[in-house]
């Protein structure tokens, strides 16, 4: 099955209100809303919509490729990185899969519609959940689909592009699928600026980073013959005229705003942490993305924090979906500075502080 946060519609009719009734901080979007000009681009793309999206997004990705200076066939555009994720299992000719675990849970469910062994390369809480790829490495044989959440959701941990770089290329009869969704709250390198050994597919979503997981645009980046095979296997018109459009502005004028959100990040997130840090039972998971893991000490469960939160029309992420979290774990999107101080009153309010 699949578990997701920031199901705002179905939350909202469960709870009989109004979408913009609820602050959800459970779906890890951008903290900053609306790119400018997006709207107005969309709404005047609209009478586009009478004609047929171009077949391989094209134009899309000719700009894509244009702006990490990428060759345009080693590039494809689709309807969300969801679709290259279900996809790679299918077409990779790898007889495992090896997943850095707790992490995205579509991964699992990709390999497991595909009836791929799956294997977890488990992090733990002691550890901080970093990823230690000596060890990673030690456990390859050949094969294998690794795929590695780049900073991973829900740890936020992050992990140097060099560093992943170098473990695929020692690994070269493993396959790596490197899912950067979340790098774009970061200032590390993204692995589209590395020469890419052949053994390296690199996911990039739109959806995050410019907050519109409603569109669905994601793009899958890897060696020109990698890319070939999805060609074989792909529906035409995968990504509908509105979104390739969107996709086209964002590429144009979405410099700017993925800056904003960095800074955004950079001058609010530290004093977030700090106070969450103070509730009482709470303790931050080290991370760095938009999004924030904390530990829930004590006797309280995070399904009644879940619940005591959402009585305040508030939604966090229960973390118990994710593969080696279990019980004790939530996750927290940093969202405009309003909702932030709300939801850290309605934390206070619920867990107490610890100088109390
Ligand atoms: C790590 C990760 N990868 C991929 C996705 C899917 O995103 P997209 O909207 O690009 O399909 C998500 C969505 O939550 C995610 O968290």
């Amino acid at each position: 099955m699949s578990f997701h946060g920031g199901n705002i519609v179905a939350t909202a009719k469960d709870l009989g209100c109004d979408v913009n009734d609820l602050i959800d901080m459970s779906s890890n979007l951008t903290p900053l809303g609306a790119v400018p000009g997006l709207h107005e681009s969309i709404i005047s793309s609209l009478d586009q919509i009478a004609y047929l999206p171009e077949t391989g997004s094209e134009t899309l990705v000719e700009k894509f490729a244009e702006k990490y200076g990428i060759k345009k066939n080693q590039i494809m555009a689709g309807n969300g990185t969801t679709e290259f994720i279900f996809a790679l299992p299918a077409i990779s000719d790898c007889n495992r899969a090896v997943i850095v675990n707790p992490t995205y849970s579509d991964y699992r469910l990709a390999c497991e519609w595909q009836q791929l062994p799956v294997d977890n390369f488990i992090l733990k809480y002691e550890e901080k959940f970093c990823l230690n790829l000596e060890k990673l490495s030690s456990q390859l044989k050949g094969g294998e689909l690794v795929f590695v959440c780049n900073p991973n959701n829900p740890t936020g941990v992050l992990t140097a592009s060099g560093d992943i770089l170098q473990c695929a290329v020692e690994n070269p009869d493993s396959t790596f699928l490197v899912d950067e969704s979340y790098l774009p709250f970061t200032r590390e390198k993204s692995l589209l600026h590395y020469e890419l050994p052949e053994n390296l597919y690199i996911l990039c979503s739109f959806s995050k980073i410019y907050g519109i997981p409603g569109l669905r645009l994601g793009f899958i980046i890897s060696f020109v013959e990698n890319i070939q095979k999805f060609v074989g296997q792909r529906k035409p018109w995968g990504v509908n005229r509105v979104a390739q459009m969107s996709g086209e502005f964002l590429l144009d004028h979405g410099g700017h705003y993925q800056e904003e959100v960095v800074c955004f990040l950079e001058k609010y997130k530290n004093n977030f942490v700090q106070q969450l840090n103070n509730i009482n039972c709470v303790d931050v998971v080290p991370g760095n993305a938009n999004f924030i893991l904390c530990h829930l000490r004590g006797d309280i469960s995070v399904d009644l924090l879940h619940t005591k939160m959402l009585e305040k029309k508030i939604m966090i992420r229960n973390c118990n979906t994710f593969e080696g979290l279990e019980d004790h774990f939530f996750r927290i999107s940093l969202k405009d500075e309003r909702s932030n101080n709300y939801c850290l009153l309605a934390l206070q309010e619920i867990l107490g502080t610890e100088c109390e």
